[in-house]
């Protein structure tokens, strides 16, 4: 694991340290690094190594970001990239919860307190005005019984001017017209997502993400890493699996993939 320096509180991310938080149930750690391949890696490492439930792992820039189905995730100076560690006593089964629990919770921080009204594209994007302000990324290990660790990346375009090679994406700057701590956002963020996964095994977060979600009833291509699919998007169902309706009126599930809203 790189060398952490341990330093005062800053008033945002600018030096590579680590500091702990207070959320309503737990005091959690954040190591934040200046530049790191992808949080990703750094965060299986940790998690493989031993660590708390909800640690956290956040760098300013990552040279090797990555996105879902192998994309890249372009990381520029002045966005929020971050992978929390969880280590939930839950059944595997209902791992899926905790991508739409992260969803809903940053979505619910984006409006409170930044005042901005996002959508959420299935499975766990967020968009404005059809845009893209957060995109996520999890990786799980475990087996049929047990889980070992659900790591949920998040990137989230803060002060960052996503390139020319992110025509579709927005960020938080662009649209408040200033600049903001990224470190406040990920504290609300922290704090707002432990409390939504408080119960996570009683409550479900699908119904709310439902309540905010821009693809029902959308036209929607979807890839996977073997299928490209197309149809309408007819429902998510409690479990979070889109159901796609085919030009000839058969019902598909998708449990994962890509998704790309058409206009018809
Ligand atoms: C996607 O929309 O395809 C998912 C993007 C996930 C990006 C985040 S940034 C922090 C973490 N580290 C990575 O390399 N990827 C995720």
């Amino acid at each position: 694991m790189n060398k952490i320096k341990r330093t005062n509180q800053p008033s945002d991310l600018n030096t590579s340290s680590s500091f702990q938080l207070n959320l309503k149930n737990k005091k959690i750690t954040v190591y934040h690094f200046n530049n790191l391949s992808s949080t990703m890696d750094l965060a299986k490492e940790t998690a493989e190594k031993g660590c708390a439930n909800l640690t956290v792992i956040v760098a300013d820039r990552q040279t090797k970001g990555r996105g879902r189905l192998k994309r890249t995730w372009y990381s520029s100076e002045g966005g929020l990239y971050f992978t929390v560690i969880l280590k939930p006593d839950i059944a595997p089964s209902l791992a899926y919860r905790f991508n739409f629990a992260a969803s809903v919770s940053l979505n619910k921080i984006l409006k409170k307190h930044y005042n901005i009204s996002a959508t959420l594209k299935w499975p766990n994007d967020i968009l404005v005005n059809q845009k893209k302000i957060c995109g996520m990324l999890s990786e799980m290990e475990g087996d049929s019984c047990k889980i070992n660790y659900i790591n949920i990346g998040i990137g989230i375009n803060v002060n960052n001017n996503p390139t020319k090679l992110e025509p579709t994406a927005v960020s938080i700057k662009a649209l408040i017209k200033k600049t903001v701590s990224r470190k406040k956002l990920l504290t609300l963020f922290l704090y707002e997502f432990e409390k939504t996964i408080e119960n996570i095994d009683k409550n479900n977060p699908v119904l709310e993400w439902k309540k905010y979600n821009t693809t029902i009833n959308k036209y929607v291509k979807i890839v996977t890493t073997k299928d490209v699919l197309t149809g309408k998007a007819v429902d998510v169902d409690e479990t979070g699996t889109l159901i796609l309706k085919g030009k000839d009126g058969s019902l598909k599930k998708v449990i994962y993939g890509d998704c790309f809203h058409h206009a018809n």
